[in-house]
């Protein structure tokens, strides 16, 4: 069987592989990171969301042996060392974004990567396209999008502007 390198979370990992090998297999059943949840198998729901290279990818449709060499990030990832939550693992809390849970650690990977492609803040209408390929059978959505909403200006990395004036932009450009 193939050896694989890659960086999980930060850390370097290794690991032997079949070539059929999924990375949601690779991650759960080989790294331990249980983090990343299988609802259907089949490209549906979206649990199994994690970022290779920044990217958002399904899981459970990438061969693990695609992501030789490449950076991962789990929700597991996304807790800083020091035990301070992501600004999207705050706003889910604080806007009650999830009730079950099994389907929020997809739900915030694809969530990172939306705001992380937008410059400007997504409306609502765009943040509802952008996590189609996610599903939630317990909150409605409603509090998922006032999440992300919220999440958006906290991750602006713009030293120029206070955080006062994110909110007040992505306020402005929602309404
Ligand atoms: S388990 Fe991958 S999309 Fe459902
Ligand atoms: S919180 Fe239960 S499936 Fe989304």
């Amino acid at each position: 069987m193939p050896r694989i390198t890659l960086t999980v979370n930060g850390q370097p990992a290794s690991a032997e592989v079949e070539g059929r090998t999924l990375l949601v297999e690779l991650l759960r059943d080989k790294l331990g990171l249980t983090g990343t949840h299988v609802g259907c198998d089949t490209s549906q729901c979206g649990c199994c969301v994690v970022q290779v290279d920044r990217k958002s990818v399904k899981s459970c449709t990438f061969l693990a042996i695609q992501a030789d060499g490449a950076e991962i990030t789990t929700i597991e990832g996304l807790t800083a060392p020091d035990g301070s939550l992501h600004p999207m693992q705050q706003m889910f809390r604080e806007h009650h974004a999830l009730q079950c849970g099994f389907c929020t650690p997809g739900m915030m990977m694809s969530a990172i990567n939306l705001v992380e492609t937008h410059a400007q803040c997504p409306t609502s209408e765009q943040i509802r396209h952008a996590m189609e390929g996610n599903l939630c059978r317990c909150t409605g959505y409603h509090n998922i999008v006032r999440a992300i909403e919220a999440a958006w200006p906290l991750m602006q990395t713009d030293a120029e502007q206070t955080a006062e004036e994110r909110e007040r932009t992505c306020t402005i450009s929602n309404t």
